[in-house]
């Protein structure tokens, strides 16, 4: 088994992050190796697991450079199982030269996952907010994506600017196997009309592309959850800040439905 699972969608703030960091950590609680490459610039994704943005001096902008190789900059996590490649700043800088390096700049990040491919029964990338380079060189490695659809105003804007681009690099054959795993509704809120209306216009028009529960079928939904936007703060994935929490079960939920699907 070996997968490379990108979380996309261009609209910023929908749960991309907590996503990557929450699946990567319960498909890393089920014992799959699992490594988690943070490749927004923000680095989000390594500041909530702890790493502060100064304390890793390589990190995936170096192995895009070409100055390190991807198993150089592996860190270990507090997670068993779970490593990272995390991310800084300068990652800002990178969109020039990937535009400036014309042949195969869509697959350099592909290139250098296949490196560790060894290592990892899943790679799971956090992308930027934007469909620039960064985004579609996310796409062009991953077997699946899945997209985070946060269940709020405007929440399919922009859904299918994304569903065509990854047309577009299926068609064009940057990745023609690409699939879209699933789209997952996130900060659900029962309580809140605005989520359900969103919620029943997600499962009207794309209830096959939904993630459902192993054992009932019923839909896999990420609830809001405070826990869930402290846990960051912590450093920790919600995994290890509340376990029992809503939002840490509905991402075990998810990482055994992909176990399954795998
Ligand atoms: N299910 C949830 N319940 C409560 N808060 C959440 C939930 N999911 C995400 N959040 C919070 O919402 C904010 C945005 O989430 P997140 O950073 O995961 O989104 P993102 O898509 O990665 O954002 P960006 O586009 O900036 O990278 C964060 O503060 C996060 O802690
Ligand atoms: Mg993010």
């Amino acid at each position: 088994m070996f997968e490379v699972i990108t979380i996309a969608n261009q609209k910023g703030g929908v749960g991309k992050t907590t996503t990557a960091v929450n699946l990567a950590a319960s498909l890393a609680a089920a014992e799959k190796r699992v490594l988690l490459i943070d490749f927004d610039a923000q680095a989000n994704a390594t500041t909530s697991l702890g790493f502060r943005r100064n304390d890793i001096e390589f990190n995936i902008y170096h192995v895009l450079m070409g100055s390190k190789k991807i198993s150089e900059v592996i860190q270990k996590t507090d997670i068993p199982f779970m490593d990272l490649v995390s991310s800084d700043i300068g990652l800002v800088g990178i969109e020039k030269s990937f535009y400036a390096n014309k042949s195969g700049r869509e697959l350099i990040l592909k290139k250098k996952i296949a490196e560790v491919a060894d290592s990892y029964d899943f790679v799971i990338i956090d992308s930027p907010p934007a469909l620039g380079p960064l985004t579609v060189n996310a796409l062009a490695a991953a077997h699946s994506v899945i997209i985070p659809i946060q269940c709020e105003y405007y929440a399919l804007q922009g859904l299918a600017q994304l569903l065509n681009t990854i047309q577009m690099l299926k068609e064009n054959g940057i990745n023609s196997s690409l699939e879209v795993r699933g789209l997952l509704p996130t900060m659900y809120s029962a309580q809140n009309n605005l989520s359900k209306q969103v919620f029943a216009d997600l499962s009207a028009h794309f209830d096959s592309k939904l993630f459902k529960n192993i054992d009932d079928d019923s839909y896999i939904i990420i609830p809001r959850n405070v826990k869930l936007a402290e846990s960051p703060s912590f450093g920790k994935p919600i995994l290890l800040y509340d376990a029992k929490s809503s939002g840490s079960v509905a991402y075990q939920d998810l990482a055994q439905t992909i176990l399954q699907g795998a």
